[in-house]
């Protein structure tokens, strides 16, 4: 079994760091122009989207990021890397337990049961409509059986799949097996149908909360630009989505 500190990500060590106040943080603030992953087993000021505090007790959990350049991707584009990054998270998930029990809410939630057991934090620097660098964040629940009460959804692999012998090491090795596979050839590949395939209540009647309103949809997944389109079932209107900010499923 590899650990931690022998990991490299695409050739650099991984850096493994006992407290930081956030792996993206750190990441944000290294201008070595080479793929770089760091992991820390507790961040003091975890973020989550929005503005959110993301908590992870320590070491129950992975919470890193890792930076990446990627050639000519327009900013109109980039939601081909949350989408891409997702489906290697669901590519990692998959290969410990049956497949088809992980899904994906968009944007970028991983889902197991109904419950979130991962979220992604991904921060683009831009220059001239292109992605010069982007940071991604992942914070993937383990091993923590208690979360905080404004996070009723959150669940963990182990508290999800008590039987199965979890480890942060080898979900890690795996995770970036994938990620050194598929993030080269971002620009080359659709995500869009491996994502739609995996996207949670795809086709389905969900409802979701949107500016304070309730609204009975159908999910009819995401479009060529990676908007999120649904069917609204009181008007029939289609709705494209192009920010999870402000939206709410209503489980
Ligand atoms: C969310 O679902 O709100 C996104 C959560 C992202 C959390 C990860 S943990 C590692 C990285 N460092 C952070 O401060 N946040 C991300």
């Amino acid at each position: 079994m590899t650990s931690i500190s022998e990991l490299t990500f695409f050739g650099t060590p991984v850096v493994h760091l006992k407290e930081i106040n956030s792996t993206n943080e750190y990441l944000k603030n290294v201008t070595n122009h080479t793929p770089m992953l760091v992991i820390a087993d507790y961040q003091t000021k975890g973020r989550g989207q929005y503005g959110k505090v993301w908590e992870s007790v320590t070491k129950q959990n992975l919470t890193f990021s890792f930076q990446w350049y990627p050639c000519s991707l327009k900013v109109e584009e980039g939601y081909k890397i949350a989408q891409l990054v997702s489906l290697v998270i669901l590519e990692t998930i998959n290969h410990f337990i049956d497949p088809n029990r992980a899904s994906i809410k968009w944007p970028n939630d991983i889902i197991i049961m109904n419950k979130k057991v991962c979220g992604l934090l991904i921060e683009p620097s831009i220059q001239n409509n292109l992605i010069q660098k982007v940071v991604v964040g992942i914070g993937l629940n383990v091993h923590q059986t208690k979360f905080p009460e404004n996070m009723p959804n959150a669940s963990s692999l182990s508290s999800l799949f008590p039987n199965r012998t979890w480890a942060i090491n080898v979900i890690l090795e795996k995770m970036i097996t994938f990620f050194e596979m598929q993030l080269p050839i971002l620009q080359n590949i659709n995500t869009r149908l491996f994502f739609n395939s995996n996207l949670y209540k795809i086709n389905e009647v969900i409802t979701i909360k949107k500016e304070n309103e309730i609204l009975p949809c159908i999910n009819l997944g995401v479009d060529e630009e990676g908007f999120w389109v649904l069917k609204n079932l009181s008007n029939n209107d289609i709705l494209t989505i192009a920010s999870s900010q402000g939206i709410e499923y209503v489980y």
